[in-house]
């Protein structure tokens, strides 16, 4: 499904702030896949997601996606089929905006556009039903203002609106990390849930060791720009949070793991 092949990325080449923050990086990814990221601050995890999303351009190497090579593809075409959440819920909405009107941008994610503007009945009724999902009552305020939502309800939406169109990859980073544990919680069963549902190819980076033992059928480990551990099936299934503090203590010192 996703195949990155030999993926270098610098930043400041040339400059006295050059650093390599990926070098001759891979990682394939089979279709259905979900797979939850850990490591360390700086380790990689983000620019990797930003490569996969074609917000920078690599230095060296391939992004594959269904034996499609998008390396060169800019940002705006990939969007049209990959899912993002980001750790900020006001970054993936517009606040600005109706709960409709977000909803309805995104459903016509990655379609013609040209067509009418307005939104149908047919539409706003799929809407109130997929709100629905959330149990956050959501469905009953179709026409308030995104901005006027807490940061779980907008991550929520934000969730609901990557999967709206079924992406080929949902690409979440740190995307409870900045909600209370309750309100996380909540976002992080519905991430299940969606993902399930559609059965998505799913890359999740958490700090949290827990969630990504629970979460998905993959775990990988980065470290320096590299994969250091990569597991799944049931002994990812038996891991726990002790498993993954030794792993990372061999390479690293365990307090930047936790
Ligand atoms: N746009 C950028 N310009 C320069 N350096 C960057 C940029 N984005 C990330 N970096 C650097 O790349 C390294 C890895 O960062 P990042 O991928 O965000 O790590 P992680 O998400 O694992 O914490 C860090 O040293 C960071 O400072
Ligand atoms: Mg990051």
């Amino acid at each position: 499904m996703l195949k990155v092949r030999n993926l270098t990325k610098i930043f400041n080449l040339g400059t006295i702030n050059e650093n390599r923050v990926l070098s001759n990086f891979n990682l394939h990814i089979k279709e259905k896949e979900f797979v939850s990221v850990i490591g360390g601050n700086g380790s990689g995890k983000t620019t990797l997601l930003n490569m996969i999303a074609g917000v920078y351009m690599p230095e060296s190497g391939q992004i594959i996606l269904d034996s499609k090579d998008i390396s060169k593809m800019p940002e705006y075409k990939r969007s049209a089929f990959m899912g993002r959440v980001f750790q900020d819920p006001m970054r993936g909405t517009a606040g600005d905006m109706e709960i409709m009107e977000n909803l309805a941008i995104a459903n016509r994610r990655g379609k013609v556009r040209g067509l009418r503007w307005g939104v149908k009945k047919e539409e706003k009724d799929f809407f109130g039903e997929y709100l629905k999902l959330l149990g956050l009552g959501l469905e009953t305020r179709l026409c308030v203002k995104v901005g006027l939502l807490s940061g779980g309800q907008r991550q929520a939406l934000t969730l609901l609106m990557a999967t709206l169109q079924k992406p080929k990859i949902l690409l979440l980073d740190e995307h409870t990390a900045a909600l209370d544990p309750k309100t996380a919680v909540k976002v992080l069963n519905l991430t299940e849930e969606l993902v399930a549902k559609q059965q998505l190819t799913t890359i999740m980076i958490t700090h949290n060791m827990k969630d990504a033992i629970r979460l998905g059928n993959r775990l990988i480990m980065m470290h320096e720009g590299k994969v250091v551990y990569d597991v799944s099936g049931e002994e990812k299934k038996s891991l726990k949070v002790t498993d993954l503090l030794d792993r990372f203590e061999g390479i690293s010192d365990r307090m930047l793991l936790a």
